[in-house]
């Protein structure tokens, strides 16, 4: 904390919680966008947070991203990490492998030395598919515990980087862009108000299923995040986010 005090973060955090209205910032030094081991020091900030604030048995939702992999990537074990189980919020996006959540999940459970289910079910299903494919006993289980888990740790992507990345069809490009969004999380895309514009059509975690039972953790951080972190506070409040100073400086600023 004396280091944070002397170089300025505390007061940041503090002005970055009440600008967005969230309970609790952490804001780590640097830009993401610019040092790529900022995104590892996020990392290893969730998973201090993770350590202190889980309990025996609590199901832990991850979803997907480059953030993401990096909390995986500086996963160590902890006492409470053994009998936590982790589970991928929803299923693909259309992510590379290495960022699909379920690759994290398995990372992430196997370096903290937890357990965890893994969520195998195709990205591109026509709607009756999913419907009926939910219904299967052990995918119904699942789905269970992934809609109702005590933590959610999530990443924000810029709208369009992260529909780009996703090899979006050009028409659905067109239509993010129309409808202004600026925000992506969970497969769920928001204008710069917070509102859902688009929704990707995969089984998991439903925004809708969030309640005041879960806490909910965004990690996300460099400068050009910063309208996409605003706007998804807008949406909805997390209980705590993980942020560095290239975000919370232009998210101050902006707006
Ligand atoms: O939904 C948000 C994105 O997955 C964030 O991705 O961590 O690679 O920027 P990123």
């Amino acid at each position: 904390e004396s280091m944070k005090a002397a170089f300025g973060l505390s007061a940041l955090e503090q002005k970055l919680a009440d600008k967005l209205q969230i309970p609790e910032v952490i804001v780590l030094a640097d830009d993401s966008d610019e040092q790529s081991w900022v995104k590892r020091e996020l990392g290893r900030a969730c998973i201090d947070i993770m350590g202190s604030r889980l309990a025996p048995g609590d199901v832990v939702a991850v979803a997907g991203g480059t953030t993401l992999a990096s909390i995986a990537e500086m996963m160590v074990p902890n006492d409470v990490f053994s009998s936590i189980t982790f589970v991928p919020a929803r299923g693909g996006l259309g992510e590379d492998v290495e960022i699909q959540s379920n690759t994290i999940v398995s990372q992430m459970a196997k370096r903290a030395r937890a357990n965890y289910r893994l969520l195998h079910v195709p990205d591109q299903l026509s709607e009756e598919t999913r419907d009926s494919l939910q219904l299967e006993p052990g995918i119904k289980e699942l789905l269970e515990l992934i809609r109702r888990p005590r933590m959610v740790v999530h990443g924000i992507g810029e709208a369009e980087t992260m529909a780009l990345r996703r090899r979006t069809e050009e028409t659905a490009v067109d239509e993010l862009k129309k409808q202004e969004a600026v925000a992506e999380a969970f497969g769920y895309y928001f204008d710069k108000d917070g509102r859902i514009v688009h929704k990707e059509q995969t089984t998991g975690l439903q925004l809708d299923d969030l309640t005041e039972e879960q806490t909910v953790i965004t990690v996300a951080g460099g400068a050009s995040k910063a309208e996409a972190i605003a706007a998804y506070m807008r949406y909805r409040p997390s209980d705590l986010l993980i942020t560095d100073e290239g975000a919370a400086q232009a998210v101050l600023n902006y707006a």
